[in-house]
């Protein structure tokens, strides 16, 4: 069994679309027009990562918001999901969630308009955002040509860290730049993936780093070669998972993309982390080689720390490999 997935769910199922419906299920967002407009929407919730419940709720927003800004869009607006049990919580628990969440909705200026709770034995909390795309463009996972380079926007090995938080292998305060790098927003990943016209975009989350590449080499048509050494992983979630401390789904994930993954000497520990689950991760974008200069300028103007990770081959899946 991969890791689950609506567009498997819907498959065979006859579906009511419109003229009006751009983009329907399988990328990060949906893309509709209307009125002249294109706008974007997305919908994501997650179960608690830390303890802290403030955290937990920006991160979550965090991570509701990076589709949109994975498509290249602004978002607008977001309507609140909910589950948790109040014999189980204090409502003091949850109004820290609502106001981390609040913080990251000012940071992303994006207005909450409602939302919806439900009586939930594990809790759960995320965001529908509805976004808008400026002249009415946006990225899909479509288009990265041969000779395209893959850019990545935050490190790897969350779900290791997290896991090993669970099972009292690491301390909260110990994962170094994991939470920083969960709570900031991808807008300004977006606005550089812009600026070098990247060809496809995508942002890296449940499943995992390979996973969302195999979406884009699927969805594109080519191969996507992946260099374990230029990867960013969390020094921590190393020596976690040689303990083998790793989240169920990282083997979900690498189920669903072994048998279109060629393997030139990547270890199965290193495998693990390029497969693991990740929450509120970067964009994954490919974009023209001869844009390589613009790539890093425009990095260092935004602030941003950023890695070239590979490049793209014609062919199918992936390669992974060790330089
Ligand atoms: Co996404
Ligand atoms: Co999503
Ligand atoms: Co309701």
């Amino acid at each position: 069994m991969g890791p689950a997935d609506l567009e498997k769910l819907i498959k065979g199922i006859d579906l009511y679309t419109d003229e009006r419906t751009l983009l329907g299920v399988g990328d990060d967002a949906g893309v509709y027009a209307y009125g002249g407009q294109v706008f974007v929407h997305t919908v994501d919730f997650i179960t608690p990562i830390l303890n802290d419940p403030y955290l937990w709720g920006a991160i979550s927003s965090a991570n509701s918001l990076s589709d949109v800004y994975a498509m290249g869009c602004k978002p607008l607006n977001a309507l609140a999901i909910v589950g948790f049990n109040n014999c189980d919580l204090e409502i003091d628990v949850l109004k820290e969630v609502m106001r981390g969440c609040a913080d990251k909705l000012r940071e992303a200026r994006t207005a909450l308009l409602g939302g919806h709770t439900i009586d939930d034995k594990e809790p759960k909390f995320g965001l529908a955002v509805m976004g808008v795309c400026e002249k009415g463009r946006y990225f899909t996972q479509e288009g990265a040509k041969p000779g395209d380079l893959i850019a990545l926007t935050k490190p790897v090995g969350v779900g290791v860290l997290t896991k090993g938080i669970k099972e009292g292998k690491i301390r909260e305060r110990d994962i170094g730049d994991a939470i920083g790098y969960m709570l900031m927003l991808n807008e300004k990943a977006s606005e550089l993936a812009k600026a070098v016209e990247a060809s496809a975009c995508t942002d890296v989350t449940g499943f995992g780093l390979l996973g969302h590449s195999m979406n884009i080499a699927t969805k594109s048509k080519v191969r996507l070669a992946i260099d374990f050494s230029k990867v960013p992983i969390y020094e921590e979630s190393v020596s976690l998972i040689k303990q083998k401390i790793y989240p169920k789904g990282a083997l979900d994930n690498y189920n669903f993309v072994k048998d279109k993954t060629i393997n030139e000497g990547v270890e199965w520990w290193q495998i693990l982390l390029l497969t693991d689950p990740v929450t509120s991760g970067g964009l994954l974008f490919t974009f023209p080689e001869d844009k390589e200069e613009t790539f890093k300028k425009e990095a260092e103007n935004l602030g941003l720390r950023v890695w070239v990770i590979g490049k793209v081959e014609e062919g199918e899946g992936l390669r992974v490999y060790v330089s």
